[in-house]
Formats: C-alpha cells, sequence, structure tokens
C-alpha cells in the first residue's frame, strides 16, 4: 500500500497547514486586529480547539483507513449509512483551490517581476495589484501554471508525489523563513515588531477578534474539508497520532509567528502601518523591498518564492480527498480521479479570475459579490464551519467511547484523553457555532 513515513506524514501535514494562511493572512489579520491580544486569543485557538480537531480527524482517519464518507461510516456505532452524507466536506478542498490556484498565481507573477523592477510607491503598487487582478491573460497564464504542476505531483500518488514534493520544499521554506528572520534580527525595528506581536493591549480585543481567530486557527490546520483525515489514512498503523498532530501544530504556529515576525520588522522599519489589510504582501511589502535596493530585490523574490512553495505544498493536499473518494467509491484509477478532479478546481478557478474582470465582472457577480467572493464565502463561512460541527458532534455523541479511549490510552494517559473528549464533544461545537451565525451575519 501506498503509504507515507511518519516524518514524510508529519511533513505533507505540515506542508498542506502551512500556506497563504500562515506567511500572509495571519500577519495581515493580526495587523488587522493590533497585534499581541489577537496572537494570544489565536494561540489558545489553536490550542484548545484546532489541535482537538486535528487529533479527531487524525484519529478517524488513521483507524478508518478510507475516504472521508466511508471513514464516517465505519467509525459510527451504528454503520448506519446516512454517515455517508458527511463526505460533502471534500467539496470544501476543491473550492478553495480554484480560488487559491488563482492567488498563487499572483505570487507566481510577483516572483518573476521582482526580477525586473519594484514599485517605488504605494500608489504605484496599489495600481499593479489590482491591474493584476483584473488582468485576464496574465492571471489565466499562471493560474494554468499552478494547476498544471499541481495535478502533476498529485498524479504520481501519495509517497513519490505529495511526500517527495514536501520532503524537497518544506526544508528550502524553512531555510528562506531562516534567512529573513536573521536579516529581520539585524534591524532596528526587531524589538518593536517582537514588542507588537507579543505585548497584549487587551483594549484591542472583541468579539470580532476571538472569531477571526477562531476561524484562522481552523484555515491554517487545514481542517474540516477532510484532508487531515485523508491524509490520515495513509499514516503507519502503529504511528503515535497524538504526538504527529502536536509536530504539525508547533510547527504551523511557529511559521505563522516567524512570519509575522519577519513582515511587521520589516513595516516598522520602512515606517509602514500594519493595519493594511490583505494588501500588505501585495502592495506594502513590495514598495519597502524596493527602498533597499539590489538587497531588497533579493528578499522579494527569496520571500514570493517561500510563498509560493509553501502554498503549493497546501494545494497538493486540498484535491486529495476527492481523489481518494473517487478512486474507493467509483474504483477509479489515480489518473482518471485526477483528471475530473483536475479539471473540475481549474475550470472554476478560471471562473473566479474572470469575475474579477471588467468585462465578465457584473455577469459573474451574483448578490453584489463575485464568483471568487462567493467560493471563499460558502467554504470558510458555511461548508467548513458546518464540517467542522457535524465532526466533533459525531465524535461526541456516536463513535463509541470505548473506541477513542483505546486509541488514545495506546500513547497517552487517560487524563489527556478525557480533557480531549471534552473539549471536541462539547466546547469545540459550541464555538464553532457561534462562530457559524456571526459569520453569517445573524448576531
Ligand atoms: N492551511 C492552508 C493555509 O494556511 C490552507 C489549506 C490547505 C487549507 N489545505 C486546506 C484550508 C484545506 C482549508 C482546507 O494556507
Amino acid at each position: 500500500m501506498n503509504k507515507f513515513s511518519r516524518i514524510g506524514f508529519i511533513l505533507a501535514a505540515a506542508g498542506s497547514a502551512v500556506g497563504l494562511g500562515n506567511v500572509w493572512k495571519f500577519p495581515y489579520i493580526t495587523g488587522e486586529y493590533g497585534g499581541g491580544a489577537f496572537v494570544i486569543m489565536y494561540l489558545l485557538a489553536i490550542i484548545f480547539i484546532g489541535l482537538g480537531v486535528f487529533i479527531a480527524e487524525s484519529l478517524m482517519g488513521q483507524h478508518a483507513e478510507a475516504n472521508v464518507s466511508t471513514s464516517f461510516v465505519k467509525m459510527s456505532k451504528s454503520g448506519n449509512p446516512k454517515w455517508k452524507y458527511a463526505g460533502f466536506m471534500i467539496l470544501s478542498g476543491l473550492i478553495i483551490l480554484s480560488f487559491y490556484s488563482v492567488v498563487l498565481g499572483w505570487i507566481l507573477n510577483y516572483v518573476i517581476s521582482s526580477f525586473s523592477t519594484l514599485p517605488t510607491e504605494t500608489s504605484q503598487a496599489g495600481a499593479t495589484f489590482t491591474n493584476l487582478t483584473k488582468d485576464i491573460g496574465t492571471q489565466l497564464f499562471y493560474h494554468t501554471l499552478i494547476a498544471g504542476t499541481v495535478v502533476f505531483i498529485v498524479l504520481k500518488g501519495i509517497k513519490d508525489g505529495i511526500e517527495k514534493i514536501n520532503l524537497i520544499l518544506m526544508p528550502l521554506l524553512a531555510m528562506i523563513l531562516f534567512g529573513l528572520l536573521i536579516y529581520s534580527i539585524s534591524l532596528d525595528s526587531f524589538s518593536k515588531a517582537m514588542s507588537f506581536m507579543f505585548i497584549p493591549d487587551w483594549s484591542k480585543i472583541n468579539s470580532s477578534a476571538l472569531l477571526a481567530a477562531l476561524g484562522q486557527a481552523f484555515f491554517t490546520l487545514s481542517l474540516a474539508t477532510g484532508v487531515i483525515l485523508t491524509y490520515s489514512a495513509s499514516l503507519p498503523k502503529n504511528a503515535n497520532f497524538i504526538k504527529t498532530s502536536i509536530s504539525v501544530a508547533f510547527i504551523d504556529t511557529l511559521v505563522a509567528l516567524v512570519s509575522g515576525i519577519i513582515i511587521f520588522t520589516f513595516l516598522f522599519e520602512a515606517g509602514a502601518p500594519s493595519s493594511a489589510g490583505p494588501g500588505l504582501v501585495f502592495i506594502s511589502l513590495p514598495v519597502i523591498f524596493s527602498g533597499w535596493g539590489i538587497l531588497g530585490q533579493i528578499i522579494a523574490i527569496s520571500f514570493f518564492i517561500a510563498l509560493v512553495f509553501a502554498g503549493i505544498t497546501s494545494a497538493v493536499s486540498m484535491i486529495e480527498p476527492s481523489l481518494m473518494f473517487f478512486i474507493e467509491r467509483f474504483k477509479m484509477t489515480r489518473k482518471k480521479a485526477t483528471i475530473i478532479t483536475g479539471t473540475t478546481f481549474y475550470l472554476f478557478g478560471i471562473i473566479a479570475l474572470l469575475s474579477m474582470s471588467d468585462s465578465w465582472g457584473a455577469t459573474l457577480t451574483f448578490f453584489g459579490k463575485n464568483a471568487f467572493d462567493w467560493m471563499d464565502f460558502i467554504t470558510s463561512s458555511i461548508l467548513m464551519p458546518l464540517a467542522a460541527i457535524v465532526t466533533c458532534v459525531f465524535i461526541g455523541f456516536y463513535v463509541d467511547k470505548k473506541l477513542l479511549e483505546n486509541k488514545f490510552t495506546q500513547h497517552t494517559s487517560l487524563l489527556v484523553f478525557n480533557i480531549w473528549y471534552t473539549l471536541v464533544k462539547y466546547i469545540v461545537p459550541v464555538a464553532v457555532t457561534i462562530l457559524f451565525i456571526n459569520k453569517l451575519g445573524l448576531i
């Protein structure tokens, strides 16, 4: 059977978790919510909510050794075949991949253009970015390149494709980030960035910051889409799934924090605002880099390459739950399943990029949101919270408690099991339900 090695699993799951969510989104939302206090909320959300669900998914995958849909049926006390509908969550990966591939295309475009020139002013950088998001031809070119790469890697399978690419790209990513970190430590603003990130100003915390931290914890750990469950189906049977989960959450958090430190040091060094939102990486940073001459150019190229590497290892994970489902449920070959899922996300990606252009924008805007934003909304505000709730309620009420307890006590104490069980059964579903209601704009 085509399984990961233990370390291969940790790298692949960390590769999935570490993505644009860490290097792009975490710093900009930390900036928007004012730093330290948000970081603490985020860390708590990772430890008490994210990690609990991560372990739950990993346990299910390792035990059932099947696709998401079959795993739910196999794990349920009653064996009720209706649990197969929990497999709906694999859709999220494909939808996210559609627009994630477009965004990765932007970044690849930034790598290439950083070789020639960088924008010297914010207005110029802003215009460059806006033009790119409206430029059908360029986006189509890069989206095709990224989608092709993802399909190529995934076609080769778990061991020769996914494990191998992570084995190469994750250490490279770590090296680039380490280099950038060393450089930022040498700058005067490093200590200012550290205080911004680690000294909490509690007045900045409100319920929306808390919910943003919770949502980010789910997204960054690739939860509630079947990715972790599916990867765990290829985790060696005797591997300690609790330890591997903690390792992945640790690596993921470390990368988010290091990215934040690097980016805030750069921003403060240039006297730029920390609350620029999504444009932080695409608009603020290039302007800063341009002021640093040739060194800035090298940093820009390394930084955007790091983002591409982080993103590619996430992208290959998003497709795997659908692949495994198609392969097992419809007895398809990996090749056929890859072609079907690959074509699907590629076409949806085209719809996403067209929906931002002037010529197609109006046609592809529904109820005030363009197709790109809809894909983000449907996944992060509807499918993922629902999937998280379904998973936790399932574990808490529909799986034999003894079975879970046995799986845990092979590796750890009963106390740890009880804490985890209480978290997953009661705390997480309540927290996510509040997040869900909030996302839908009901509170
Ligand atoms: N975790 C990745 C990030 O932080 C994104 C990601 C990869 C993801 N696979 C996923 C998000 C599956 C949700 C579901 O960028």
